[in-house]
Parts: structure tokens; C-alpha cells; sequence
């Protein structure tokens, strides 16, 4: 029995399943990753997107913002098969919940296929499982003064033709509604997250080189707490010493045969 078919016996009997994504499961939809050979952060300063640059010079933030959301979401990306396997472990019941460091609202889309309206909180109960946004979304933008969110792409529209920063009707700058380097996650998400890690009696980090905090700790939390910790990655992370299966699969082959083999573990009874 390999790492995976294990993984799959551990879902199978598990109450609790959470997974943990970074932008590993995005890349084979064409989304850059940060990190790696030809990750963005490669081509890009990091420190130019940081918050205290957005509140110490939004004009010249928003120039260099709109290069970066061009590089990373200019393209028209689809959810993966990855991201489908997810949102139907999710439907059968096997995922309660997805912790989700991606902006690209990918997940959303993929269980949109299946789920109700779109929630501007994009956290969904009931059927889908549980998606949190730990950085947020970067398809939206949020009023830094009055926090009314708002499409992005007509403010990056307008950024794009020159309007530095774009405003809100209050008069306070437009941000983008992902969490900045330096900037803190919501108390309310991070929070969920743990909870939910601690919970886990399964908890799988998929795609992610897990160097980022908080989101990085959310494994060993999970393992602290008794989780079996899958962990599905290219590359190793520094959480791997927590890990009782390591997947070094790409996530388009890994993720559609454990949900097959959650699934066929399920009717084997
Ligand atoms: N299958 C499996 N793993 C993959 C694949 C793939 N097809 N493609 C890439 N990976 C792995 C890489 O090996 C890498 O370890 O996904 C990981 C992506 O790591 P990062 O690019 O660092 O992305 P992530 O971990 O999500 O970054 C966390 O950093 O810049 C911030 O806010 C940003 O949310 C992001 C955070």
C-alpha cells in the first residue's frame, strides 16, 4: 500500500478531513507559483506589494500592483482537476473543510459547478465543504477606509489607464482584498483555521512549500493534535518531518486517485 492508498484508508475512516492548499494546485491551471525556478516572487520584489508600502505610497503600490495581478491572473484559468477532486471529496461528504492560501478563487469556481450562489464571505456550509480564503481573494478590492469590497477588475481597469491610487465614492484608496506581506490575517479566519486544523482527524497540505506564516503552521498543529497529516507536494517543505505520508506527485494525478480510492474504499466497505 503506498502513501496514498493509506491516506485514502485514514479519509475513509475519518470524521474530519481538512485540506490545506497553496498555489502548487493552481499552477497546472497556467497561475504562476511564488516560489520555485520560475516563481513570481523571482521576477517581482515581494516588498513592492508589502502593506506598509500600500499605506506609505498607494500610488506607486497600485502602478506595480497592476503588472503583478496582470502576471498572475491575466490569463483565463480554470479550475483543475485537482480543484475537482477536491470540491467532490467535498460533495461525497470526505472534506469538511478547504484553507485555501490561494487568491485565485479557484476552489470557488470549482465548487461552484455544483453549489448555491456565490458568498461574498466565500465561506460555504451545508453540502460543499467549508472554503476559507486565508489571504483572501484577488478578484475583489476593499475600501481601505469604509471596507466596501467591489469587482477588481474595473478599479485595476482604471489603475491600468492611470487613475493612481483608484478611490472608492468615500474617498478612501482602493486595496486589494488579499492580506499583504506584513498586513494580518482577519482574527475571525485564522482563528476558524486552527480550530479546524485541531479538529482534523485528516489534515492534507497540497501544493504548498509551507513558508508562509500562519498558514505554515496549520500542519504540525494538526499533528499536535493527533491529525494524520498527508502531505502532497513537489517539492519538500519544512513540515515534512510532521507528515505520516508523503505524496511527491503532481497534484493532477494525486488528487483524482485519492478521491477515487476514498471513493472505492467507501463502496468496499
Ligand atoms: N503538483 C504538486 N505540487 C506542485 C505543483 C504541482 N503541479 N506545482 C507546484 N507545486 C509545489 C511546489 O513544489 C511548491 O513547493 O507547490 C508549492 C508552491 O509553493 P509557493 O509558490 O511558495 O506557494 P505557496 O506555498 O502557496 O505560497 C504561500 O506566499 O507569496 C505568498 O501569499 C502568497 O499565498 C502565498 C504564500
Amino acid at each position: 500500500m503506498d502513501d496514498l492508498e493509506s491516506l485514502a484508508d485514514e479519509i475513509r475512516n475519518a470524521g474530519t478531513v481538512v485540506a490545506l492548499t497553496g498555489a502548487g494546485i493552481s499552477a497546472p491551471s497556467g497561475v504562476p507559483t511564488f516560489r520555485g525556478d520560475d516563481g513570481v516572487w523571482e521576477r517581482f520584489d515581494e516588498g513592492q506589494f508589502a502593506y506598509g508600502r500600500f499605506q506609505r505610497d498607494p500610488e506607486g503600490f497600485w502602478d506595480d500592483r497592476v503588472d503583478l495581478q496582470q502576471e498572475l491572473f491575466g490569463g483565463e484559468f480554470e479550475p483543475n482537476a485537482a480543484h475537482e477532486a477536491l470540491a467532490a471529496m467535498g460533495r461525497d461528504d470526505s472534506l469538511e473543510a478547504i484553507l485555501t492560501q490561494n487568491t485565485d478563487g479557484l476552489h470557488g469556481d470549482a465548487l461552484e459547478s455544483t453549489a448555491g450562489s456565490e458568498t461574498d464571505e466565500v465561506s460555504r456550509e451545508g453540502d460543499d465543504p467549508t472554503v476559507l480564503e486565508l489571504h483572501g481573494n484577488a478578484r475583489r478590492v476593499r475600501c481601505a477606509d469604509c471596507g466596501k469590497r467591489a469587482a477588481g477588475d474595473p478599479i485595476f481597469e482604471r489603475a491600468a489607464d492611470g487613475d493612481l491610487p483608484p478611490t472608492c465614492d468615500c474617498g478612501g484608496v482602493y486595496k486589494p482584498d488579499v492580506v499583504l506581506f506584513g498586513e494580518q490575517l482577519p482574527g475571525a479566519v485564522i482563528q476558524r483555521a486552527r480550530s479546524l486544523a485541531r479538529e482534523s482527524d485528516v489534515f492534507l497540505a497540497i501544493g504548498s512549500s509551507l513558508v508562509v506564516q500562519p498558514a505554515a503552521s496549520l500542519p504540525r498543529l494538526a499533528a499536535s493534535a493527533g491529525a494524520t497529516v498527508g502531505i502532497i507536494n513537489l517539492e519538500t517543505t519544512p513540515a515534512d518531518d510532521t507528515a505520516d505520508a508523503l505524496v511527491r506527485e503532481d497534484v493532477t494525478d494525486a488528487l483524482p486517485r485519492l478521491q477515487t480510492l476514498v471513493t472505492e474504499t467507501e463502496t468496499r466497505g
